[in-house]
């Protein structure tokens, strides 16, 4: 199985979520092979090799950084050959605004995943079940605060690690089940 995480990071806070994902799919999968790229370097080839392609991105003035919206609109010559389809997809985001609230982390996760879904990708959400959803997950995907109340740097929980590698071993898992079938 070849995995694909991509994402961008200013500060590498998404880079260490991307990072613990990436663990957690190892050991999800101890057979598959783990590609990490940012968003900017990853090629369409990158994508048309993957099997699994997972997301991340910070929060940005509400949505996904440029970067990452980058890396889509490069994609759409990939949608135009229908290269993804079947693929399986997933995703996460941090955020450090003003609050503890997170604004805009959903509506950034659900546009990656409407991106995915336009692909005709299959995409897998985050079961509150699993080992580290209660700190960092939401249904979409595991999600890390960098950012204090007062909006200042602060750093990813390791609580929020945990939810990425969890969840980095969830989709090798599902979509293990779903390549055998
Ligand atoms: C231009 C810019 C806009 C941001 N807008 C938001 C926002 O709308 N909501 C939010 O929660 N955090 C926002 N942040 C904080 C980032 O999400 C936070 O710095 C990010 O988690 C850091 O991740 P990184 O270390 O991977 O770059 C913004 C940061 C920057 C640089």
């Amino acid at each position: 199985m070849q995995v694909l995480i991509a994402c961008h990071s200013d500060y590498g806070n998404t880079k260490k979520m991307a990072e613990a994902i990436a663990a957690g799919t190892r050991a999800g999968q101890p057979g598959a092979t783990v590609l990490l790229r940012s968003a900017e370097q990853t090629s369409l080839d990158d994508l048309r090799g993957a099997d699994v392609i997972i997301f991340g991105t910070p929060v940005h003035m509400g949505s996904m950084a440029w970067q990452m919206k980058q890396l889509i609109d490069r994609a759409a010559k990939l949608w135009m050959e229908g290269a993804l389809e079947g693929k399986i997809g997933g995703v996460f985001a941090t955020g450090g605004g003003f609050g503890g609230g997170g604004g805009g982390v959903e509506q950034t996760m659900i546009a990656l995943y409407s991106n995915f879904l336009e692909h005709g990708m299959i995409v897998i959400g985050f079961p509150k079940s699993l080992p580290g959803y209660a700190d960092g997950g939401l249904q979409w995907g595991p999600y890390g605060r960098s950012g204090n109340h007062e909006g200042m740097p602060a750093g990813v929980t390791d609580a929020a690690l945990t939810s990425a590698r969890s969840y980095g071993a969830h989709v090798a898992e599902v979509a293990a089940q779903l390549i055998a079938v």
